[in-house]
């Protein structure tokens, strides 16, 4: 006989283990199932996020970013520093040492909130009376069963056709993540997010990185303006990138890896290095489910097929983040997962798609909410921008950051905010307030008569608002 719960939620991911938790702070009997090994075999839950994504990428950062303040800058503060150095062992372990908090964090809120955890891998055995199997495959092998299923079995990192990840030479978003000394010369394919963070993490560190890619926009998602900013602030960083190219035979050797390729002019390339990091996007984890003995719909990518409200071709069978359409991203992933429990209890869970912020971790950091300039002008939509420097911010100057700029996008008629765009120091935690005003549907007028404290990052914020009605005060 199986054991019965009222939902099982497949994989433990942001989008998943909290999933599994509002599930059971909701009444619930709630099992989560996930099959991430620590390096001693034990559970990891926490998914991609804590494991490979996230949280190790932010450590990294921070580590990185560390290095370079006490080698470029501190300096200009009076601080004298000799003989400066990188253990690249010890910064790894204190990388996984936040991620192990993490996952333990994860096993204690399951435990907290009684959240039944399997550790092996889930997959449908079959469907009977509304009723699913799904069966537990890890150290032992057991099966549960409920009527309500959340799958949020993730992504992994796409290859590059006919090459391989290695974790060695080729590395995917883990290989990247522990690569255990500088290399001098570091490759990677793709300028997207994990291309410009982990590009950032080792150029930091003194390696010299190459990244191709193959759009002849850089960051085309990005508002162009913001874009241009911090293309410029990368290559003056020493991050050489280079668009529009075409990605040839990729080989690996005694000495490294060769990269052929194609550049924006045409001419033929060859880049050579130590190591080369793949991060051309993403693809759904849909393998291990057995999505067949039940019928579970996925598209031509492999992704789960679900409405706007994460309902499967299955009644009762639910998917949350990466394995669906929309961004990949943790937040993204969390707000479905609640939306869906809330759902299954009859609630009227909403996520709201057009206010979700996108961050990219890199120095300056770039984040944003709502629309870019370009795609207002491409839906016809009568607006007007207001941009605040941050050269012109008091705090910035104090901070020895003044690189880029906080930009408002209204509504030329009603002056409601359709976008905000950021580059600049703590574009991370200044997006938040954005957001806020999105949801609440404010003007850009709302923010610019909001006392903000001085000094403060969030001063530009204050002013780019003003900026919209041409009225700044201190640029
Ligand atoms: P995942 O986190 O991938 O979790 C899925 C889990 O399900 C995994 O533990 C997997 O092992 C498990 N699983 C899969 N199949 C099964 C099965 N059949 N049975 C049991 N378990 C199974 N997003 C941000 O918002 N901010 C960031 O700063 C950020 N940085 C990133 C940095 C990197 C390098 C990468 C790669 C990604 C980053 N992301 C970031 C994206 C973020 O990690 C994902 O959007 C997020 O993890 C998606 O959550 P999820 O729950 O859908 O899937
Ligand atoms: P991405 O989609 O951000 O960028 C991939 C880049 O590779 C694109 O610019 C694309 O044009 C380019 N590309 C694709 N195929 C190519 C080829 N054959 N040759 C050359 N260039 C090619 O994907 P990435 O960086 O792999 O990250 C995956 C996802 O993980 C992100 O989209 C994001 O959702 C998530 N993530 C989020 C982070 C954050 O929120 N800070 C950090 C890291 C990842």
């Amino acid at each position: 006989m199986s054991k019965s719960f009222d939902v099982i939620v497949i994989g433990g991911g942001p989008g998943g283990y909290i999933a599994a938790i509002r599930a059971a702070q909701l009444g619930f009997n709630v099992a989560c199932i996930d099959e991430w090994k620590n390096d001693k075999g034990g559970p990891a839950p926490g998914g991609t996020c804590t494991n490979v994504g996230c949280i190790p990428s932010k450590a990294l950062l921070q580590s990185s970013e560390h290095f370079e303040q006490a080698g470029h800058h501190f300096a200009e503060h009076g601080i004298g520093l000799k003989d400066l150095s990188i253990d690249v062992p010890k910064m790894l372990a204190r990388k996984d040492t936040v991620i192990k908090q993490n996952n333990d964090g994860i096993l204690y809120l399951f435990k907290k909130n009684k959240v039944s955890f399997f550790h092996g891998r889930g997959s449908f055995v079959k469907a009977a009376e509304g009723v699913y199997e799904v069966q537990v495959s890890g150290e032992k092998t057991e099966t549960i069963a409920a009527k309500q299923v959340i799958l949020a079995t993730g992504s992994q990192a796409r290859a590059l056709p006919g090459v391989p990840f290695d974790e060695e030479l080729i590395l995917s978003n883990d290989g990247a993540l522990r690569i255990g000394g500088v290399p001098k010369k570091l490759g990677l394919i793709g300028s997207g997010v994990i291309g410009l963070e982990m590009g950032s993490v080792w150029r930091r560190l003194g390696a010299e990185v190459t990244i191709l890619e193959g759009l002849p926009t850089f960051l085309g998602a990005v508002d162009e303006q913001i874009a241009k900013e911090a293309h410029k602030a990368f290559t003056k960083q020493g991050l050489k990138i280079e668009l529009g190219v075409k990605v040839g035979e990729v080989k690996t050797g005694k000495k490294g890896v060769s990269v052929a390729y194609t550049d924006a002019k045409g001419a033929e390339q060859r880049l050579e290095v130590d190591k080369l990091i793949i991060s051309i996007g993403r693809v759904p984890n849909t393998t291990g489910l057995n999505a067949e003995a039940v019928g579970l719909q996925l598209d031509e990518r492999g992704a789960i097929v679900v409405d706007d409200e994460c309902r499967t071709n299955l009644p009762g069978v639910w998917a949350v983040g990466d394995v669906v359409r929309g961004p990949m991203l943790a937040h993204k992933a969390e707000e479905e997962g609640v939306a869906v429990a809330e759902r299954i209890a009859g609630q009227h869970g909403h996520v709201n798609f057009n206010t979700i912020p996108w961050v990219i971790y890199t120095s300056p950091e770039i984040a944003w909410v709502g629309q870019t300039e370009q795609q207002l002008k491409a839906a016809g939509r009568a607006y007007k921008a207001g941009t605040f420097p941050f050269m012109a911010n008091g705090r910035a100057r104090a901070l020895g950051d003044t690189t880029g700029m906080v930009k408002f996008l209204a509504d030329a008629t009603s002056d409601e905010i359709l976008g905000v765009h950021i580059v600049g120091p703590f574009a991370s935690e200044l997006i938040a307030e954005a957001v806020v005003a999105m949801e609440f549907r404010a003007s850009a007028e709302d923010i610019a008569r909001i006392c903000h404290a001085h000094p403060s990052l969030s001063e530009a914020t204050k002013e780019a608002a003003l900026a919209v009605d041409k009225r700044t005060l201190n640029f």
